[in-house]
């Protein structure tokens, strides 16, 4: 089975790259199943239902959140209805709306998707390391493919859920940074990891917001609104998980970087 995984779409820019090479990718990997992360999708903060639809018609399977997952009040209105939105899952249980694991179904199989945060300068949550444990004993009563998107800020706490969860899931494929990493590798006991998937939208910016802005706040350390652009150069950055369905255990996780300056070959 390989598990296509496309990191943090921003905007416009990043909602129409993967328009244009989700086709490509698939004839050229033909993963059996295409997980989004969708936490930037709209305008850089959060996500619609129209642009959830979207992603799903694209052939997501599931989409992931993070930190930007309650950002645009339209969320409140559909994540209860919506099966295959992935909130991270360690955010307060009885009062965050959403879930944090879905299983997707493909062929015989059953993929249980989930998306946790980190704490290290980010939101206070609940411990991502003892919400994972309940997670993994939950799933493995259904599925031995368990992926997980750890949308954390920073390289050392990623690193350590990577080893934490090594042996127990199939993949632990960070998010959040949006400048994609060069370790993927698969660890000892057959976990696929990767430290940070990288970002899927403007390619000339700042993490996908306006450079300029950025800028600004860098120089004068005054308040500065960050917009997306929404024209532009784009990149794509996503990795590809291959593994066997029966024991979950990963046997190889590429990077796959799309910009000008790495262009796409079919
Ligand atoms: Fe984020």
């Amino acid at each position: 089975m390989k598990i296509l995984f496309i990191g943090d779409i921003v905007g416009s820019i990043g909602r129409d790259a993967v328009s244009e090479y989700l086709p490509k990718l698939k004839a050229k990997y033909k993963p059996t199943i295409t997980i989004m992360n969708g936490e930037n999708a709209a305008s850089g903060r959060g996500i619609t239902e129209k642009i959830y639809k979207q992603f799903l018609e694209l052939g997501a399977s599931a989409v992931t959140l993070g930190n930007h997952s309650f950002d645009n009040r339209d969320i409140f209105e559909f994540i209860d209805e919506a099966k295959y939105l992935v909130r991270p899952a360690n955010y307060p249980e009885d009062t965050t709306p959403g879930t944090g694991m879905v299983f997707v179904k493909s062929n015989q199989h059953e993929v249980a998707v989930i998306n946790l945060q980190g704490r290290t300068f980010m939101a206070d949550l609940d411990d991502p390391f003892r919400k994972i444990d309940e997670l993994v004993a939950e799933a493995k009563k259904r599925t031995n493919i368990i992926f997980v998107d750890f949308h954390a800020e920073t390289t050392s706490e990623k690193e350590a859920m990577g080893w934490y969860l090594d042996g127990r899931v199939s993949a632990v494929v960070g998010t959040h940074t949006h400048v994609q990493t060069s370790d993927n590798r698969i660890l000892p006991e057959g976990t696929a990891y990767l430290t940070d998937t990288g970002m899927t939208g403007p390619y000339d910016a700042i993490l996908g917001m306006e450079k300029e802005a950025v800028l600004r706040r860098f120089k004068t350390s005054l308040p500065t609104r960050f917009e997306v652009p929404k024209k532009g150069r784009a990149v794509l950055s996503a990795c590809l998980i291959t593994l066997n369905e029966d024991s979950g255990k990963a046997s190889r996780i590429e990077r796959i970087l799309i910009n000008e300056d790495n262009p796409f070959y079919s």
